[in-house]
C-alpha cells in the first residue's frame, strides 16, 4: 500500500473539533462543527494535508515525526481579532479606582485612560517597546493564539505612531505569531490637539494615513467612534480616506454610548465592527445585511464594571457573523487568554462551546481577511493546530481560569510545548 510521506502526524487525540470553510459562519451554522472522535491531523510543508479519523490517517501516511496528543483535543489555533499590545506602562491604579466606583469615562477625563498610556509610549525607546511586544506575543502563543490583530493607538503623533508601526513590522518578521497590523491613530485626541480637534483629524487624513499606506505599515485602519473620542462625521472622513488609500476598515463602536456606530460600519462596508455593547436593533440589521463581522469582547464590560454587555445571542440569531476577542490593552482589559474569552462569551452571550470555538477561530480569521489561510483544520490551510489538555471541545467553555494548551503547532512547526511535571 502506498503511504504518503509527511512531515508530521498529530495523533493520540480523544477528539478533533473544527469549523469548516473559509467564509464566516452565521446563524445556525455558527455551531456546526466537524467533530471527529479520535481525530488526527497530517501536516506537510507547513500545511494540513489531511484531518480525520486517526485510523485512516495512520494507514495513508508515513510521518517523519509524530506528536502525541495524549488523549487531548485538537482544535485550530485561536485568532484574536482585536488587541492593543504596544504599550510601555500599565494602569493597575485605574483598575482599583473602578473597584471603588469611578467610571472609565471619568478616569479618562481626569487625565488617565488612553492618554496616560500615550505618555509612556512616547517616552519609550523602540527597543523597550519591541521587548515588551515580544513578551506579550510569547504569552499569546502559550495561550494558543496563533494569529493576533495588533493595533497602534498609543502614539497619537506622526512620529510616535510610526515608531509603533515599525516596532510591529520588525517583531512580525521574526515571531511565530502571525501579526496583523492595524493603524489606530484615531484612538483619542492627544494633549496638544485637545483645543483644536479638527486639526488632529486633518493631520490623520493629510499626513499620517498617506504615510502609513505608502510604507505599507498597516493592513487596517481603526477608529474609536465614541462620545469621548471621534464623532460619526470625523470617523467617516478618516475611514473614507483610509479606504481610498487601500486599507481595510475596523471600528470601535457603540461601546460606552449608543452613537449609531454599527450603522456607520455597515455603510462603509467595514471588515469589522467591534465592542457593540450599546448597538441598536437597526445597527444589528445593518451589520447582518452587509456581512460585517461583529468582534465582541466579552470580558471588557466586566473589567470596566459596566452593567451593559453586547447582545451576543441576539446578533447570532439575527444573522450577524460574530467573532470573539480579548481586546488586550492596559486600560480596559488586561487579558490575553482566548480560552477565558470562550468561557465568558458562553456565559454572558448564551452561546454553546461550539459557537464560541467558531467565533474564536474561523470567523475571527475571516474578519482579518485570512479565512482561506487559517481558522479551521482542513487540507490546504496553514497547519495552525492546538493540542489541548481537555477530553472534548466543550471543556473549553466549561473550564475557567486554566490554560488548557499542551502544544501549539504554528505553520507546521511545534512552536510551544508546556513543560510537564510527572
Ligand atoms: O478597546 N475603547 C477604546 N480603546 C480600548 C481601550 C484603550 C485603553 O483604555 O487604553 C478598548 O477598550
Ligand atoms: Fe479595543
Amino acid at each position: 500500500m502506498n503511504q504518503r510521506p509527511v512531515d508530521l502526524l498529530i495523533r493520540g487525540a480523544s477528539e478533533l473539533a473544527t469549523p469548516l470553510g473559509s467564509t464566516a459562519r452565521v446563524g445556525r451554522e455558527l455551531g456546526a462543527l466537524r467533530i471527529v472522535p479520535r481525530g488526527a491531523v497530517a501536516v506537510d510543508a507547513g500545511r494540513i494535508v489531511a484531518a480525520g479519523p486517526e485510523e485512516e490517517l495512520a494507514r495513508d501516511h508515513a510521518p517523519r515525526a509524530t506528536l502525541d496528543a495524549e488523549g487531548g483535543t485538537l482544535v485550530p489555533g485561536f485568532v484574536d481579532a482585536h488587541t492593543h499590545p504596544i504599550f510601555a506602562t500599565t494602569r493597575e491604579d485605574e483598575f482599583e479606582l473602578r473597584t471603588r466606583g469611578a467610571t472609565y469615562a471619568e478616569i479618562a477625563a481626569a487625565g488617565g485612560g488612553i492618554l496616560s498610556t500615550t505618555r509612556g509610549v512616547r517616552a519609550a525607546s523602540r527597543e523597550e517597546l519591541e521587548g515588551r511586544l515580544v513578551r506579550h506575543l510569547d504569552r499569546f502563543l502559550e495561550l494558543g493564539t496563533t494569529t493576533v490583530e495588533a493595533k497602534t493607538g498609543y502614539g497619537l503623533s506622526l512620529e510616535a505612531e510610526l515608531k509603533c508601526l515599525e516596532v510591529l513590522a520588525s517583531v512580525r518578521a521574526r515571531h511565530a505569531v502571525d501579526l496583523v497590523p492595524t493603524f489606530l491613530g484615531a484612538h483619542d485626541f492627544p494633549e496638544e490637539y485637545r483645543a483644536d480637534k479638527q486639526a488632529y483629524v486633518d493631520l490623520l487624513v493629510r499626513e499620517m494615513l498617506p504615510r502609513v499606506a505608502r510604507d505599507r505599515l498597516a493592513e487596517y485602519c481603526d477608529v474609536f467612534t465614541e462620545g469621548i473620542a471621534f464623532s460619526l462625521e470625523q470617523s467617516r472622513r478618516i475611514l473614507g480616506t483610509a479606504r481610498e488609500l487601500g486599507l481595510g476598515l475596523r471600528l470601535h463602536v457603540d461601546q460606552l454610548t449608543p452613537l449609531g456606530g454599527a450603522e456607520l460600519a455597515a455603510e462603509l462596508g467595514a471588515a469589522s465592527a467591534d465592542h457593540l455593547e450599546h448597538v441598536s436593533e437597526r445597527g444589528i440589521e445593518a451589520l447582518a445585511a452587509r456581512g460585517v463581522v461583529a468582534v465582541l469582547c466579552p470580558v471588557v464590560p466586566l473589567f470596566l464594571r459596566q452593567e451593559r454587555e453586547a447582545p451576543g445571542r441576539r446578533m447570532v440569531d439575527a444573522g450577524v457573523p460574530i467573532a470573539i476577542s480579548t481586546d488586550f490593552n492596559p486600560g480596559s482589559c488586561y487579558l490575553q487568554s482566548m480560552s477565558e474569552v470562550i468561557s465568558w462569551a458562553a456565559l454572558r452571550y448564551r452561546l454553546s462551546a461550539a459557537e464560541c470555538l467558531t467565533a474564536a477561530t474561523l470567523n475571527a480569521a475571516c474578519s482579518l481577511g485570512r479565512g482561506a489561510q487559517t481558522g479551521s483544520l482542513e487540507p490546504g490551510k496553514r497547519a495552525d493546530v492546538l493540542v489541548l489538555d481537555v477530553p472534548n471541545h466543550r471543556h473549553l467553555a466549561y473550564e475557567l481560569g486554566r490554560n488548557p494548551v499542551r502544544h501549539v503547532v504554528r505553520g507546521g512547526r511545534v512552536a510551544f510545548s508546556r513543560a510537564v511535571v510527572r
